[in-house]
């Protein structure tokens, strides 16, 4: 049990992950201190601007010396940014070399997706930058003599992202559902609000380190086809659209025509790199987390039709 003086930091509180990491631990842990911090204080939900065990603070990505007194004194860095290569691993990097100056003992980066640690270089150009952060925070880690841990928590897709526009698996207003192979290719997957309480609950664990392979399910697009058809009461059409490897062929001339323009290529390296059975989680650690449920897509849609958060 964490003492009143457990302090964790969240870096991108004014996301949506990291709200609801910030959140979860406003309502679940009242008596563990956080330092919110974001580019810009207006954007922190009400709840976290009010909470009395938040402190609210400023920094840009590439401000040390804001980021240092905002982490100063905290027992673990909970990283939630989203946006480009640059910010994915020059960002964290400058985060990580801080926790080890500022002697904080933990370090959880903002992963939260698929096992992507075993893709190969080059296999998705928008996701590269994870190899090498990772490299970087594996050799820190091991040269700070055990001052710094790792934690990490993967969840494959968040269950709201399946159904975004840009992996064109769902178009809801037809009911149709398509995919690309054979059509038993899985899909894992975690509702965005349990991969927050999840994520939550490990940094409130001063004691857990390494990684968490967290699931809410695990299903293929024509089950997902049936799901949606028995919740919404309503019949469902299933469509392939070609090979794995025309799709390979797709995205890879979609990237070449505009490298510069990841929403013309990205959905579909990630529909590509998902049929590659090599990024799934593998054994789960839901167990460890007792006090989480994650809800199954099932229970997930019975909530209502998916929120378009990207
Ligand atoms: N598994 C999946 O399907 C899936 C899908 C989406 C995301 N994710 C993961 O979830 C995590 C968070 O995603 P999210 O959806 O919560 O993202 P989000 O809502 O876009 O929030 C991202 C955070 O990063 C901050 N940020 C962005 N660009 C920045 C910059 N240049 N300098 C400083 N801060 C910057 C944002 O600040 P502002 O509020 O000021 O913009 C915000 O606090 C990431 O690890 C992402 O990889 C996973």
């Amino acid at each position: 049990m964490p003492t009143s003086t457990y302090t964790i930091a969240i870096v991108g509180a004014s996301g949506k992950l990291g709200r609801l990491i910030t959140e979860h631990l406003i309502t679940q842990h009242p008596e563990i201190q956080i330092h919110a911090i974001a580019r810009s204080k207006d954007k922190y939900s009400p709840v976290v601007q009010t909470a009395p065990q938040v402190k609210l603070f400023q920094a840009s990505s590439s401000d040390k010396v804001a980021l240092r007194t905002a982490l100063s004194g905290t027992d673990i860095c909970v990283c939630t940014y989203f946006g480009t290569p640059d910010l994915m691993l020059h960002g964290q990097k400058l985060l990580i070399d801080i926790c080890i100056e500022e002697s904080i003992p933990r370090f959880m980066g903002s992963e939260f997706t698929f096992n992507y640690l075993a893709m190969r270089p080059g296999q998705h150009p928008a996701e590269d930058w994870i190899l090498e952060y990772s490299s970087y925070l594996a050799m820190r880690e091991e040269g700070s003599g055990g001052k710094l841990r790792s934690v990490r928590v993967l969840n494959g897709a968040f269950m709201e992202a399946v159904f975004a526009p840009f992996m064109q698996w769902v178009d809801p207003d037809l009911n149709t559902f398509k995919h690309y192979g054979s059509g038993e290719e899985v899909i894992e997957m975690t509702a965005i609000a349990d991969v927050g309480a999840f994520a939550a609950e490990v940094a409130a664990d001063e004691h857990a380190v390494g990684c968490f392979n967290v699931l809410g399910d695990r299903k293929t697009i024509p089950d997902i086809a049936r799901i949606w058809g028995d919740v919404f009461g309503v019949e469902t059409k299933v469509e392939c659209r070609g090979s794995l490897g025309g799709l390979d062929a797709q995205m890879w001339a979609a990237y070449h025509r505009e490298p510069n323009n990841p929403e013309a290529w990205t959905g579909l390296f990630y529909n590509h790199a998902m049929a590659d059975g090599a990024i799934y989680l593998g054994g789960l650690d839901n167990g460890r987390i007792p006090n989480v449920k994650a809800v199954d897509l099932r229970e997930f849609l019975q909530q209502g039709m998916p929120a378009q958060l990207w």
